[in-house]
């Protein structure tokens, strides 16, 4: 799998695509890294890593990016924008975000913010979801998910240091499914019973 890795941050998620590579945990070798975001450290850490690193503004920039590399999955990864991919990635961009979708999901729930909410809900599990991403946010099939158990938690950014070790789990994890299964296998049977 030669993966791309999208990101608006402090790439957090891309060190853990790092170690898991490296460690033999994660299918796939990381082609490019984009942020939309000039100057973060998510770049700084890809420049650092070994990887072609590369700020575009928008949606379009993001893509003449990619066409310069042969890429068979993109990994958004704290990537804060709808990112709307060119056609021959269409089905072929996967989405990490911190609760279990359908809830806590959708436009205005990212990162902390996500957390906040959970906290002043007071719901006891929350978790992350690894899913393909369409044009809606949060919206598209789903490849993996990881529950923690929130019950003892005394505020939000106790949740979401859980929630981020179990992100460290279920993305490499759904990545190396991807790479076993196909991506038709997941929209096919997405909405469908099995
Ligand atoms: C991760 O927690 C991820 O779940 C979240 O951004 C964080 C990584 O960003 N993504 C979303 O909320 C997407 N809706 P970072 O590397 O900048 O810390």
């Amino acid at each position: 799998m030669k993966l791309a890795v999208l990101l608006s941050g402090t790439g957090r998620t891309l060190d853990n695509f790092h170690d898991a590579i490296s460690a033999g945990r994660m299918r796939g070798e990381i082609q490019v890294v984009v942020s939309n975001v000039e100057g973060v450290l998510g770049l700084e850490k890809a420049r650092k890593y070994g990887y072609p690193a590369h700020h575009a503004p928008d949606n379009e920039a993001i893509n003449r990016v990619l066409s310069g590399y042969d890429i068979d999955l993109v990994l958004l990864a704290g990537f804060l924008k709808l990112y709307r991919p060119p056609e021959n990635l269409a089905r072929r961009v996967l989405n990490i975000h911190p609760s279990l979708i359908p809830a806590f999901c959708g436009t205005g729930f990212y990162g902390m913010r996500v957390h906040r909410a959970v906290w002043d809900k007071g719901v006891k599990v929350s978790g992350c979801t690894v899913h393909f991403a369409n044009d809606i946010y949060d919206d598209g099939p789903i490849v993996v998910q990881k529950c923690v158990d929130i019950s003892g938690c005394s505020g939000p950014d106790e949740i979401a240091d859980l929630v981020f070790a179990a992100e460290c789990e279920a993305y490499p994890e759904a990545v190396n499914l991807v790479a076993e299964k196909g991506v038709d296998y997941f929209w096919n049977r997405a909405g469908g019973a099995g």
